[in-house]
């Protein structure tokens, strides 16, 4: 029952829902104790169980975790939910056979539910990259828990390249003159003139981030920046710091830095940062935290001084990025990458253009004009696919003819043609950042990015059962109030966040029209 003889809500309830406000503050171990009282109460309470399987999975208690989920199962054995949550935990096992089967049954229970067919795509990608003799994401081998390190764990640090002075420069990387004219003050003034810098309070140090949608030349133009200040350039990847061993990670990272204060100057660059220093909540991230507090340490210059180094970060996904990298002299400045305008996109192919046999006559401008929505790594790749024309053709004739304007049309149409990237990037950023969808009972917010599945609580307000019926039949899920990106990160964000919410359907009736554009021309 519901509720008692007075209309108020039944003790193990209260005792259920005092469980649940402490689950959401991150207090497990208050929460679990509350959920023991409500089952002391009342041993049959499906949603107590499952939310008590949740929190002993984000205190990392995976078999306890796996018993209440048993239970749950055994009190319902349709629910999708419940052998999709214990799939989760065998991942985080790392006993993906266990977790794919478990996402079997989901399936089974409920074809309708496509969570359960992603995540076990995802298992199955773990699966196959362990048997192929790798680790997956740097991490532990099967079977072998996060934290037991033992010896071959410490062998296994990444050594890191320093590129001692990139040949890269400025005048490499296409337009972008304002995000030039920033990387000059943030970054090479401050390296090529420490002590007049210094004397205007405009010290080296600290990070600065580079966003905006993938292919805009955040990678590139770091590395330029470093050829531009004649700076060793160490660039790394969440694949070379990441490592499930207790203890790898943060010796990566401590390695990276260090390595980088042995090669001043030296920009100390952090590729695809949302990888490695992810937002902390959510527990299938451990190795994250341990990154992220190893940054703060070693960006908060009280142990270390980073003088003469700096570091820069790139990232498609800024909200993903803990917050707390984000305050004062750690990464505090922020440079956004757009699109490319028309006017760059006519300085890229030039770029790409320069060294090969063109058409004197090739309309470089209305090329421009034709390739709205595609990035400068898709530029470069359609003025590779254009060349690769004639070229084939010379080798087949011995015939060499230069590059016109058919081979860029040919180049982006047909089945391999090189399409605009960034529209579909929009679409999707948009859809799971701005557009919260709704499940079936209307419950606005799943799925989105920054939702972990074990945000999810099984909410036990008497509304939900005004009858007093058995809980066990109708589970129905709250999805916990959180913001997909708060208010700071809005801010923070918003020449991205316009973009991506400015970007759709005109941004596709552009497109298409130069789609269309192309089609015209080759009649
Ligand atoms: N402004 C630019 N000028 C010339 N080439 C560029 C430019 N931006 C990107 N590219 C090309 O596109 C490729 C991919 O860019 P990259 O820097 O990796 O993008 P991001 O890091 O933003 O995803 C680069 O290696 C470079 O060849
Ligand atoms: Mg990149």
């Amino acid at each position: 029952m519901a509720y008692d003889d007075y209309g108020e809500l039944s003790l193990e309830h209260e005792y259920h829902n005092l469980g649940n406000d402490y689950y959401k503050i991150g207090e497990f171990d208050k929460a679990i104790e509350h959920y023991n009282k409500a089952l002391e109460l009342r041993p049959d309470l499906l949603e107590t169980y499952f939310n008590r399987g949740l929190a002993y999975t984000r205190k990392q208690m995976y078999d306890k975790a796996i018993e209440d989920l048993n239970k749950v199962i055994e009190l319902n054995p349709n629910l999708a939910e419940a052998y999709y949550t214990r799939g989760l935990i065998y991942e985080y096992k790392q006993n993906y056979d266990k977790a794919i089967e478990e996402y079997d049954r989901a399936i089974q229970v409920d074809p309708k539910y496509t969570k359960a067919e992603t995540q076990r795509e995802v298992a199955r990608n773990k699966k196959a990259s362990i048997a192929a003799g790798g680790t997956y994401g740097g991490g532990a081998p099967q079977g072998m828990t996060p934290g037991a390190g033992g010896s071959s764990g410490g062998e296994n640090l990444t050594k890191f390249e320093v590129m001692k002075r990139p040949k890269l420069r400025f005048k490499d990387v296409a337009g972008l003159d304002k995000i030039k004219e920033k990387i000059m003050d943030y970054i090479v003034y401050p390296l090529t003139n420490p002590e007049l810098s210094k004397r205007y309070g405009k010290e080296a140090g600290g990070g600065v981030i580079f966003y905006g949608p993938p292919g805009t030349g955040k990678t590139f133009i770091a590395k330029a920046s470093a050829g531009e200040c004649a700076a060793a350039f160490i660039s790394i990847k969440a694949s070379d710091i990441v490592d499930m061993y207790a203890g790898n990670t943060e010796k990566n990272l401590h390695n990276a830095f260090e390595t980088a204060r042995k090669n001043k100057p030296c920009i100390l660059f952090f590729d695809e940062l949302d990888g490695i220093a992810g937002k902390r909540e959510g527990m299938d991230q451990s190795f994250e935290k341990r990154a992220i507090n190893q940054f703060l340490i070693e960006m908060d210059g009280v142990e270390y001084t980073n003088d003469g180094i700096l570091i820069a970060g790139a990232t498609n996904a800024p909200w993903d990025v803990d917050t707390a990298l984000r305050r004062s002299g750690r990464f505090s400045k922020m440079i956004y990458f757009p699109e490319p305008d028309k006017k760059t996109r006519g300085e890229i192919l030039q770029i790409y253009l320069k060294n090969r046999p063109v058409s004197k006559s090739l309309p470089v401008g209305r090329l421009a004009r034709m390739t709205e929505g595609y990035s400068p790594a898709d530029l470069k790749q359609l003025v590779d696919a254009a060349a690769t024309i004639p070229w084939k053709e010379a080798i087949k004739t011995g015939r060499e003819r230069v590059i016109n304007f058919d081979d860029f049309k040919n180049a982006s149409s047909g089945d391999d043609a090189v399409t605009p990237s960034l529209p579909a990037w929009y679409g999707s950023v948009k859809k799971k950042l701005i557009e919260e969808d709704e499940d079936e009972q209307g419950n606005k917010g799943k799925g989105g990015i920054f939702r972990s599945v074990f945000m999810d609580i099984v909410d036990m307000s008497p509304t939900q059962n005004p009858d007093g019926s058995p809980t066990t039949q109708t589970v129905k899920h709250k999805s916990e109030q959180k913001e997909l990106i708060n208010e700071e990160e809005r801010r923070l964000y918003h020449l991205l966040i316009k973009d991506i919410e400015a970007r759709n359907d005109e941004f596709y009736k552009i497109t298409r029209r130069a789609r269309t554009m192309f089609a015209r021309y080759m009649m």
